[in-house]
């Protein structure tokens, strides 16, 4: 057995306000806890979107209620939300920006509406940018014109991972994040380590749809080679239900809050990262990059050597599948204490809605 801190995720879509039938504030923290996450940051593209002081009260209102585990929400950034936004500041977990096309509304495209919100929103949060190969070269250059911290969210390629390094080189304040299914998973045709045969069932390929998408073998490997350069791992939990998965017009995303921990404690049973990776990665670098405060008596006890297979109706998700089904993994969650409460233990959730604290009220 071994202990480790409580995990913190800091991409992770609750889909409420308005699309609880893929996921809630309630089952997203359950599964969060069963996977050794005992604080998640939520991303603001709900319907409505987390943009002024009404919309951000409403996932508030919801979290405050519902969720099980500690947690604060994005604001998004809008054409024309720069000043609300920043007055948010202190009640957000950062600005989100979405500068390439994604699930949901919020995606900015003329860089003039990038502009003022680099220059208000204030410079102890960073600004997380949704901002693939160069237009993330772009939200570097911003961050270095503004002289303020941005972190770039799930990257995935080669060339993002050698451009974020040769940034940090030059002292331009980024930082970035991998999600797991970037470092798990490759573009089909699958060539190792294989997709479970179950991605590619359901007509169109849809469960294979994520942003960014998945990249080749070469992209995968350079962010393996290049593990020091990563702040975080984070999951961009970002559940949609089987049958839309499998439909005409897929949503794309994966969840992966519950698999996170075991996926990375295999890698480390293989010899591929160590612990101290994962908790820098997954605790202290997230904890210093978004202001987070320490969670006092918060533990998560693991059973290194259980071995098992990851099947989705042992997971918490209501989105009801996983894009790792049947895969072998080695290191499993056993017990989880927050605030001095035990919260998961053996399988079951243990704590009620509405214990989780949002971390920036004080
Ligand atoms: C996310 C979602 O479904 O909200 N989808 C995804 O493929 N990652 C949006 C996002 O993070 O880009
Ligand atoms: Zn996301």
């Amino acid at each position: 057995m071994i202990r480790l801190p409580g995990l913190i995720d800091p991409h992770v879509h609750v889909r409420e306000p308005g699309q609880t039938h893929k996921e809630d504030w309630d089952t997203v923290t359950q599964s969060a806890l069963a996977g050794g996450v005992t604080m998640i940051l939520a991303m603001p593209n709900t319907k409505p979107p987390i943009f002024d002081a009404s919309t951000l009260d409403l996932a508030l209102g919801a979290a405050k209620s519902k969720a099980r585990c500690d947690y604060a929400q994005f604001i998004g950034a809008g054409p024309d939300n720069s000043d609300i936004a920043a007055s948010l500041a202190d009640k957000s977990a950062g600005l989100k920006m979405y500068l390439d096309s994604t699930f949901g509304e919020l995606r900015l495209d003329d860089m003039s509406l990038w502009m003022p919100h680099f220059a208000n929103f204030p410079k102890d949060l960073p600004i997380v940018l949704h901002s693939e190969s160069r237009t993330m070269a772009a939200g570097i250059l911003f961050a270095a014109i503004y002289d303020r911290p941005v972190h770039i969210a799930h990257i995935s390629l080669k060339e993002e991972v050698l451009l974020i390094k040769a940034a940090k080189e030059r002292g331009i304040k980024v930082t970035c994040e991998v999600c797991p299914h970037h470092l798990f998973l490759t573009q089909p045709p699958p060539n190792p380590p294989p997709f479970s045969p179950k991605m590619g069932e359901g007509k169109g390929g849809g469960r294979l749809e994520v942003r960014p998408r998945l990249a080749t073998k070469e992209d995968v490997e350079a962010l393996w080679q290049n593990l020091d350069v990563i702040d975080c791992f984070a999951t961009d939990h970002a559940p949609h239900t089987l049958a839309e998965k499998d439909s005409e017009n897929p949503p794309p995303g994966f969840p992966g809050i519950e698999t996170i921990l075991p996926l990375l404690l295999t890698a480390v049973s293989e010899g591929r990262i160590t612990i101290n990776h994962v908790l820098e990665k997954m605790v202290t670098n997230p904890r210093r990059i978004f202001n987070l405060p320490e969670q006092p008596e918060t533990w998560v006890d693991v059973d290194e050597n259980a071995s098992y297979e990851i099947h989705a109706a042992d997971l918490h998700s209501r989105c009801g599948w996983t894009p790792f089904e049947d895969w072998k993994v080695k290191g499993r969650v056993t017990r989880v204490v927050l605030r001095g409460r035990e919260a998961f233990k053996d399988g079951k959730i243990l704590v009620e809605p509405g214990y989780g604290q949002n971390v920036r009220v004080r």
